[in-house]
């Protein structure tokens, strides 16, 4: 297993190109399955996700290829109505093709995703969804089991106890676009990924109004043709090198960053004294100090993106004051916490809350990374570390960074990837 080893101190400067949008890709992936014809898909970052969802893709009988960030989905012989509980335990967005199965197949048998490390993530408005599109939906054995009993266009309201779901919003307008009748989803999730989904969808010969809204209105067709298309650049990838550049006080150029994609991230890095500002088609960020405290709750787009908020937290832990960090989207949503602690942060918690006071130095340590983000922020945190930070299960890195220790030594960071023999037992 691959450990990240980083040297702290070194200040970052320089330029840096941000890759696609993971949680971009991968519905878009999924919706090329709604087409009868082949797309092509530009700017796929190369991570473990993405190349996962082309094994599932290629598993449901597609044929995929995938190189230089260019992924051709061709969905002629996509035929499988089943995705079994080792495809979706490993990668929830893996519950995405639910559409395309009921909508192209006629029925769908997948397997509900359960847990994972950063909190129970229910599917029940992803039903909602299917239900109000008159499928007929079964749990059965951990299993969902859906079959299209003609299927026709409704209205439904997407929006949990938390807000307004990505993945709910995107699996029903992937199934609503192929539905007869005209679809209102109302509490649609209004985030980026979902706009690039709908203009993929869109470009494919798909009626969608209200992008970007919290009203999504769908007047079904009956087929799809593929398409090429490009997906948008991570803001989320994009936010982390601005927690890299500032923690550093470092001087960085960050290609490929929209800045009104990200306006919570940026203002709020202006409030903690953070320099951030577009020029030339990128974004610089420099800082030449420890950051203010600044307090923070996450929310659903275009609030403080819960993905940037252990990012945040490693910022936040060197900076002059105290900062309160309200996660309201994942209460859990704070693994990363105890790692923090044990670098010599000082952080409690208390039920969808953190207390950061910061503290003028965080110590290399050892560390664990639990889940993507969490990792992001223990190389955040190592960056401005005295000594070495030792980041263990960097496996959860790759999901969602192309790579990152490449990236970031083009920055000036001391930082390499150690492969770890599997020890040998008796
Ligand atoms: N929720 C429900 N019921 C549902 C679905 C969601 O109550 O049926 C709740 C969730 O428990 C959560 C809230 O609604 O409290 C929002 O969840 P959402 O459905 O929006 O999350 P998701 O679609 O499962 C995507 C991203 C996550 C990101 C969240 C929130 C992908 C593949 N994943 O997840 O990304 O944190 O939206 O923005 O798009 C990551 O990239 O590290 C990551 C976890």
């Amino acid at each position: 297993m691959d450990r990240l080893v980083i040297e702290g101190g070194y200040r970052l400067h320089g330029e840096v190109t941000v890759s696609g949008a993971k949680n971009a890709a991968l519905p878009i992936m999924t919706a090329a399955l709604l087409a009868e014809t082949p797309s092509i898909i530009h700017n796929v970052p190369d991570l473990r996700d993405t190349r996962m969802m082309a094994e599932v893709l290629r598993a449901l009988g597609a044929k995929v290829e995938f190189e230089n960030s260019t992924l051709k989905v061709d969905p002629s012989t996509f035929s499988i109505t089943e995705a079994p509980y080792d495809m979706v335990r490993k990668m929830r967005a893996s519950v995405y093709v639910l559409a395309p199965m009921v909508t192209r197949l006629g029925e769908a048998r997948v397997s509900l995703p359960g847990g994972c490390a950063i909190g129970a993530r229910p599917i029940d408005l992803h039903l909602r969804g299917l239900e109000s599109l008159g499928a007929d939906v079964k749990l059965e054995h951990g299993y969902i089991v859906a079959r299209n009993e003609k299927m026709q266009g409704g209205e439904v309201l997407l929006t949990g106890p938390n807000g307004s779901s990505v993945g709910a919003t995107a699996n029903t307008l992937m199934m609503a676009v192929l539905t007869p009748g005209t679809t209102t989803i109302r509490g649609a999730a209004k985030e980026p990924e979902i706009i690039d989904l709908v203009g993929y969808l869109k470009a494919m010969g798909a009626q969608i109004d209200g992008a970007g809204t919290s009203t999504l209105k769908i007047e079904g067709v009956s087929k799809l043709k593929g398409v090429k298309y490009s997906i948008i650049p991570d803001r989320i990838e994009a936010g982390t090198f601005f927690a890299a550049a500032a923690i550093t006080e470092g001087d960085c150029r960050v290609h490929g960053a929209k800045l009104d994609q990200l306006e919570s991230v940026i203002d709020k890095m202006g409030e903690m004294g953070v320099y951030i500002s577009a020029e030339n088609g990128s974004v610089r960020v420099a800082c030449d100090g420890p950051p203010r405290a600044a307090s923070f709750r996450t929310l659903p787009y275009p609030g403080f993106p819960t993905d940037m908020q252990a990012q945040f937290m490693a910022l936040l832990c060197l900076a002059d004051g105290q900062s309160v960090i309200t996660e309201t989207i994942y209460p859990d949503r704070f693994i990363h916490v105890s790692e923090f602690v044990r670098m010599g942060a000082k952080v409690t918690l208390s039920p969808g809350q953190a207390i950061v006071q910061g503290v003028p130095k965080l110590s290399g340590a050892p560390v664990m990374a639990s889940d993507l983000r969490a990792s992001a922020a223990l190389v955040v945190a190592g960056l401005a570390a005295d000594g070495v930070t030792d980041i263990h299960r960097v496996y959860h890195i790759d999901r969602g960074y192309e790579r990152i220790e490449e990236k970031l030594q083009g920055l000036g960071a001391n930082i390499r990837r150690v492969q770890t023999p599997r020890p040998v037992m008796d």
